[in-house]
């Protein structure tokens, strides 16, 4: 039987699938995926068994940051479509029973955004440069930046003006994407527009980009970078209101949100959305609250390493701050932003002390630990769909990201010349960035392109080992990653009941389980060992992450979901 939501609650419980459209499927040939190659797709999409899509960025942009630099957000980049294509698209995946979210990025837009070019060209004091942040260079020409501080991409968050009048805007990411002033009336009122276009369009939700960044205090004396550093470290780790920040999690964000609510209410069922915040656990909870976004990304889940204590801990303090604001578990292993989940398993341990507290610094650091050959391929694949088992067990929502479900791993083989990351151009190279994760998809072992388009190569090169991830190759095989995936789908899809789950203690404490009930008699059992253990009597075996089950043991590195006889 299958557990029914109120229409308004679909996402509490909902496996979304994260296409990053560029690198999703090519109709047209010209290297680059389209909206037209996600409406092909979707038969594997419904096949596959998900409950809505998110699209990452397919506005207008020079793609200097793979689309969240945003030259008009109500349009489509005419590079991937029109508009009519994503209502042919929203309409094929609504026939298939598929919900569509966008992605709202409404920290910065592009420097191509009619805004920005008319305040470059509207000059000093202007109205035009007030909805953006530009403040007048330090020293006798003004010609050094207002602060030392640097971008999170990389070199200076300052960019002179270009237009030789002594002034220079802010960006916290690369120099094309300048950050707008959430104090102006215009900003405010102009997203709002946006998010009702594309509700009207018929999206369920969206993910909201940088969710924590929008409000800032820019006012005089701002800190120099090494104290702001310091107080950023501090607010991620320990995100107490007192830590006043001037950029970085500010409570005013919150009224932002509450009037976005306002608007998302007015729909039925009420659209949802879902903050990408980098946020102190005790933050995490105002994003995700019903008068707010409602839903806010379990990033923490993505920094465990593969031990049952870190999971356990992780879960445990997830859980309660869910239901402490009565919002739901949005779990997450893999994104357009982290290194391929199965590649991060096949890596050593990262001392839970030593990591990086920010998403770009996790992936940085992962990044350049991945240089090392001594990547663990198999045993990586084989944890990572230990995990993702065990996630899509939890009680709450869960975000795949395209390529997961083939076993993908994190791509190294991409020349200098062909990285398009901006952290690796701003830092010289030093930060190999996020390109790895971002290549095409592998969709026919034996086409070009492995299918993923007939014309053009992939604007990101495919190396040859991909095709042994391709589709059609995993469909042949039942214990393929793709197949583990598609089963656990289906079968979620009547095991999921009410978001309780009860941990089912072992008296071995050296033990290397963790078991868990849910409603209706579903078991979960996860062996963090390398020995083979015994199924708990009295239960049915239902899947199972690893190739293949041997006499009723659950081999090592494996989840099983199991139910009572
Ligand atoms: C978010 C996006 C990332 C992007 C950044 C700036 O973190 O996920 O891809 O580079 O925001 O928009
Ligand atoms: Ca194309």
């Amino acid at each position: 039987m299958v557990y029914l939501l109120p229409d308004a609650d679909w996402w509490r419980q909902a496996v979304i699938y994260q296409i990053y459209p560029r690198s999703f499927a090519d109709a047209n040939g010209d290297g680059i995926g389209d909206l037209k190659g996600i409406t092909s797709r979707v038969p594997y999409l419904k096949q596959l068994g998900v409950d809505a899509v998110w699209l990452s960025p397919f506005y207008p942009s020079a793609l200097k940051d793979g689309g969240y630099d945003v030259a008009d957000y109500r349009d489509v980049d005419p590079k991937i479509g029109t508009l009519e294509d994503f209502n042919e698209m929203s309409a094929t995946l609504k026939q298939a029973g598929i919900k569509v979210m966008v992605d709202i990025v409404p920290n910065h837009s592009s420097d191509d955004h009619e805004w920005f070019q008319a305040a470059v060209k509207a000059g000093k004091g202007s109205a035009e440069r007030a909805r953006y942040i530009f403040r007048d260079g330090l020293g006798e020409n003004k010609d050094q930046p207002p602060t030392d501080w640097l971008s999170i991409f990389g070199g200076s968050a300052w960019s002179p003006s270009g237009s030789d009048d002594g002034q220079w805007y802010f960006h916290w990411f690369d120099s094309s994407q300048p950050d707008f002033n959430w104090e102006h009336s215009d900003v405010k009122e102009d997203f709002l527009k946006t998010l009702k276009f594309w509700g009207d369009r018929g999206v369920s939700g969206f993910r909201i980009d940088v969710a924590h960044g929008l409000a800032k205090d820019m006012s005089e004396p701002l800190p120099n970078w090494e104290t702001l550093d310091k107080l950023t470290t501090r607010k991620l780790q320990n995100g107490n209101a007192e830590l006043v920040h001037p950029i970085y999690d500010r409570d005013e964000v919150h009224e932002i949100y509450q009037s976005w609510r306002k608007l998302f209410n007015q729909y039925n069922p009420p659209l949802m959305a879902v903050a990408e915040a980098w946020v102190a656990p005790d933050r995490k909870g105002l994003y995700a609250s019903s008068d707010g976004l409602g839903q806010a990304f379990s990033f923490d889940i993505l920094l465990c390493n593969f031990h049952k204590e870190e999971y356990e801990e992780c879960i445990n303090r997830s859980l309660a701050a869910a239901r402490e604001i009565k919002s739901s578990n949005t779990w997450v292993l893999s994104n357009h932003d982290v290194m391929r989940h199965a590649s991060r398993f096949g890596l050593p341990d990262v001392p839970n002390e030593n990591l990086p507290v920010s998403q770009v610094a996790l992936n940085v650091f992962l990044q350049n630990k991945l240089q090392d050959p001594k990547v663990d391929v198999e045993g990586g694949l084989r944890r990572a769909r230990a995990m993702t088992m065990m996630i899509l067990a939890l009680p709450g929502s869960t975000y795949i990201y395209q390529g997961e479900e083939l076993g993908l791993q994190e791509v190294v083989e991409i020349s200098p010349e062909e990285r398009q990351d901006p952290i690796f151009r701003r830092t010289e190279g030093h930060d190999i960035g996020r390109d790895g994760c971002r290549v095409p998809l592998p969709w026919v072992s034996n086409e070009k392109n492995f299918g993923y388009g007939s014309g053009k190569s992939a604007h990101l090169p495919q190396p040859d080992w991909m095709s042994q991830y391709a589709v059609d190759v995993e469909d042949r095989d039942p214990s393929s990653t793709l197949n583990v995936y598609r089963k656990a789908l289906e079968l979620r899809k009547e095991l999921q009941g009410p978001e309780e789950l009860e941990w089912i203690k072992n008296d071995d404490a050296n033990s290397d389980i963790l078991h868990f009930k849910r409603p209706g008699g579903w078991e979960v059992v996860v062996n963090f060992g390398k020995t083979e253990i015994n199924i708990p009597a009295g239960q049915v075996l239902l899947n199972s992450s690893g190739k293949a089950l041997e006499n009723d043991k659950i081999p090592g590195e494996t989840t099983v979901w199991l139910k009572n006889e």
